[in-house]
């Protein structure tokens, strides 16, 4: 079927299930194995030439992990999407696969700790320099660009401030150095609020442990090709020249526009192997099926609780980008639907005891590192996801002691608001 014609709430139910008739069955099935009988010789030499397409060894493929990645290339419009085990491999594989030593990549400094520690730390030691831009400006980070220069690296909303770069420009610089711009769109719900494709984003990055999952119940990554990039620019050549751990593929030439995901999957998961398990992939499935409904919801919820909190005596400052003072209310307004996110941010009056004395007050909301739940989430960055952080990082970052991130759940927002109520009578 050709998903393209659907609307994304049909896509997210229908794109990826078998409609064969053998079974009827409604679900997408689980297949928990790891290998697959081949039928002949021959068969199973087609098979690893990649001169046929099926299934070898769950590392690089699965039936369920199949299905999954076809709804979600639907969802973004890519020509392919690759399952991985978690956002964090996600980015490990696309970089490794188009980055080698001595080269490097330029990126916003609005990130989500763990990359910012994969980035400066664990990339660093295999060779590979990333450049952390002053500001998410397209001309900051056109600064850092050089001849080695292999990408250019955003979060569609970063995390935790919710910043929302300028996206058209910053491609539009990526592009004219002849290098792929790479959006991590974990916030922006499987391209419901922000599809980074219709922004000049050349791939796709998502924790799909967040909102595509819903419910806190799998870790998940997914990497999706928009399939646009010329990769024979002759920058590539990883992807444009023989690849010797490939019997000399030429990526290029044996995929078309779907090289780049290629070259994920018989690469990045051959080698470094942080395959999803299917039954993960089918818990995405599921979870996709409600995706925008859920996403509504907590759009609005947020909203909610920004405007109790902006009202609140005990709050110094809330940071909602559906409010017109935060930095990014324009760009989320043009690049994210409903201008608005299902997270935000807010200062208490008073220390960072106070901040801590709030937290564990709280009952019904969850005091978790997580987001894009069903379950209300408060975190506080600066003792958890982005402890790691120096301070001059934990500044660009936009993260200070008394911040908390919240991510609005499926709950009445009615009780969450009674919640922070009673948490706020622990704290003078
Ligand atoms: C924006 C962003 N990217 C990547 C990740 C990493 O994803 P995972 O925890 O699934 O490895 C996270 C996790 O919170 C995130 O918020």
């Amino acid at each position: 079927m050709d998903y393209s014609k659907l609307r994304f709430s049909t896509r997210q139910i229908h794109a990826g299930l078998d409609h064969t008739p053998e079974t009827g069955a409604r679900g997408a099935a689980i297949y928990p194995t790891a290998a697959y009988r081949f039928k002949t010789c021959d068969h199973a030499a087609r098979l690893f030439e990649l001169s046929e397409a099926g299934n070898i060894y769950t590392r690089l493929q699965n039936p369920t992990n199949s299905a999954y990645e076809e709804r979600i290339a639907a969802l973004y419009g890519g020509v392919g999407a690759l399952a991985v085990a978690s956002g964090m491999s996600s980015i490990l594989i696309t970089v490794t696969a188009l980055v080698e030593k001595r080269q490097n990549i330029v990126a916003s400094p609005f990130l989500y700790g763990g990359t910012y520690n994969q980035f400066r730390h664990s990339l660093r030691k295999l060779g590979i320099d990333v450049r952390i831009a002053a500001t998410e400006s397209a001309a900051d980070i056109e600064k850092l660009i050089d001849d080695n220069t292999r990408a250019v690296y955003v979060e569609s909303m970063g995390n935790p401030t919710c910043n929302v770069p300028d996206l058209e420009p910053i491609a539009a610089v990526a592009h004219r150095h002849g290098v792929p711009f790479i959006v991590d769109n974990t916030f922006g719900a499987a391209g419901y609020l922000c599809n980074p494709f219709d922004w000049g984003a050349d791939i796709i990055v998502d924790s799909a442990t967040k909102w595509i999952n819903g419910h806190g119940t799998a870790m998940g990554g997914i990497i999706v090709d928009g399939g646009r990039f010329d990769w024979a620019n002759g920058k590539f050549l990883q992807l444009s020249t023989p690849d010797e751990s490939y019997h000399g593929l030429v990526y290029t030439d044996a995929f078309g526009p779907a090289a780049f995901i290629a070259k994920c999957r018989t690469g990045g998961l051959r080698d470094f192997g942080c395959c999803p398990s299917p039954f993960d992939s089918y818990l995405m499935m599921l979870g996709l099926e409600t995706l925008s409904l859920r996403v509504r919801h907590e759009v609005e919820s947020t909203r909610r609780l920004a405007e109790y909190l902006k009202a609140h005596p005990k709050v110094k400052k809330v940071s909602y980008v559906g409010f017109e003072d935060h930095p990014s209310h324009e760009t989320a307004k043009k690049y994210y639907r409903f201008g608005a996110s299902a997270v935000l941010n807010v200062e208490l009056k008073g220390n960072i005891d106070t901040t801590v004395r709030f937290v564990e007050a709280l009952e019904l909301a969850a005091h978790m590192t997580m987001i894009g739940d069903s379950i209300t989430v408060v975190t506080h960055p600066a003792s958890t996801t982005h402890k790691q952080l120096s301070e001059a990082d934990l500044e660009a970052a936009g993260v200070t002691p008394t911040l908390l991130r919240i991510s609005l759940g499926l709950e009445d927002v009615e009780d969450i608001i009674d919640d922070f109520e009673q948490a706020f009578s622990h704290v003078e």
